[in-house]
């Protein structure tokens, strides 16, 4: 074993993906997931493609008494895979307080519990929507930080605040922060997936539900951009790339490999889609009609964003490497694989 790994909300759509590949690496998983945006079914996902069945504790890390219980019944976790948080950007407005104790709370647990137990390195699971609408794309990591557009996206900057602060403070910690652009997709075997809550906000989980009957129809929110098509652009990481990123983190804190206390990484392909044209790649690669219309702006979205992942390909040594197809078509069987289970 490489050393044991606490996950915190590691039954949760990107933590279930990573858990896979830190297991494939030879690393031992904790899980802690209080439930409230995923299912221990997950669970059951994760040991049918890995072999091994996680350690799993359901409780809620802002809450410290179990969080201390879970170090104490758990000796020598070395490093944390942060993924615990609330992240619908629409309910935060309605509920800022929500996301800021959920989060920050969260966040501020585990950085108190780490020296103590001697926990060495944490992965922060950062976004893109820390850059806002960018002045220059691809983004860089030197871009700047612009106001937070919503509490979800302030309590991704106050969280690289609070851990840099307790890093400049002498905390005998390292800690890697990690800016997913747009994460989608699925496990190829489709064990495990995206659950979303009620009817969709993010793009492809609305996508697939549309191609599959479930909602009529799929409003693209615009085509009056100032970009080609005059669709929104992002860039679309697949969630095992994505997941495959943590665990080379992971071991670049826990091995000494940078003497950097603290570092940023940008996650994403480099290249930037259209909505539009996600949806091309979706039919072509699927052979399945998206029914779709054109409706006015979403408010709050951004123009147009996509990475350089130049830091992470060079420095990191992690490249995205599956295509938008591939990735595509992972989304569908997974869409697929609900319907088979009932689930939606
Ligand atoms: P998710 O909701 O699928 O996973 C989060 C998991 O954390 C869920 O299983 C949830 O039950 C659990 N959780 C929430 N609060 C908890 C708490 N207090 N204690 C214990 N468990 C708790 O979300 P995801 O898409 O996998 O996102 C993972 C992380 O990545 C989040 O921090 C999110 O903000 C960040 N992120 C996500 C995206 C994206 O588009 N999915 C993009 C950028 C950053
Ligand atoms: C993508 C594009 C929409 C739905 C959000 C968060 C961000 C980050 C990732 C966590 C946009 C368009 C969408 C639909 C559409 N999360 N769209 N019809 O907004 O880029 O980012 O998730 O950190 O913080 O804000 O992702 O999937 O919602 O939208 O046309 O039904 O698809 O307008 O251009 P977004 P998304």
């Amino acid at each position: 074993m490489k050393g044991k790994i606490l996950v915190t909300g590691g039954t949760g759509y990107i933590g279930s993906h990573t858990v896979v590949e830190l297991q494939a690496a030879g690393y031992e998983v904790v899980i802690i997931d209080n439930l409230s945006n995923s299912n221990k079914e997950v669970l059951d996902g994760i040991e049918k493609i890995s072999g091994i069945r996680p350690v799993f504790v359901e409780a809620d890390c802002t809450d410290m008494a179990a969080l201390t219980k879970l170090f104490d019944e758990n000796p020598g976790i070395n490093g944390i895979i942060n993924f615990a948080a609330s992240k619908a950007v629409g309910e935060s407005v309605q509920k800022p307080l929500l996301y800021y104790r959920n989060n920050l709370v969260t966040l501020v647990n585990l950085l108190e519990l780490m020296p103590k137990y001697g926990t060495k390195g944490i992965v922060f699971s950062s976004s893109c929507t820390v850059y806002g609408e960018p002045d220059v794309n691809p983004v860089d990591e030197t871009a700047p930080i612009k106001k937070a557009t919503s509490p979800y996206g302030n309590t991704k900057q106050i969280s690289e605040e609070i851990i840099s602060d307790y890093i400049t403070s002498g905390a005998p910690i390292k800690s890697i922060l990690l800016r997913y652009f747009n994460p989608v997709g699925a496990h190829p075997s489709a064990e495990i997936g995206e659950l979303p809550n009620g009817v969709p906000q993010n793009l492809i989980p609305f996508l697939t539900q549309t191609a599959i009957g479930i909602r009529k129809e799929l409003s693209v929110f615009g085509n009056d951009y100032n970009t080609p098509d005059g669709s929104c652009i992002r860039d679309f990481i697949n969630v095992v790339d994505l997941a495959k990123a943590h665990v080379k983190a992971l071991e670049r804190m826990l091995e000494d490999k940078s003497d950097e206390k603290l570092e940023v990484f940008n996650l994403g392909t480099g290249v930037g889609l259209s909505v539009l044209e996600l949806i091309n790649a979706f039919e072509t690669a699927t052979g399945v009609k998206v029914p779709h219309k054109i409706v006015g702006r979403r408010e709050g979205d951004i123009e147009k964003v996509w990475a350089n992942p130049d830091r992470a390909n060079n420095v990191l040594g992690w490249k995205a490497t599956t295509s938008i197809e591939d990735t595509m078509r992972s989304a569908w069987n997974w869409q697929l694989r609900l319907r088979e289970r009932g689930i939606m």
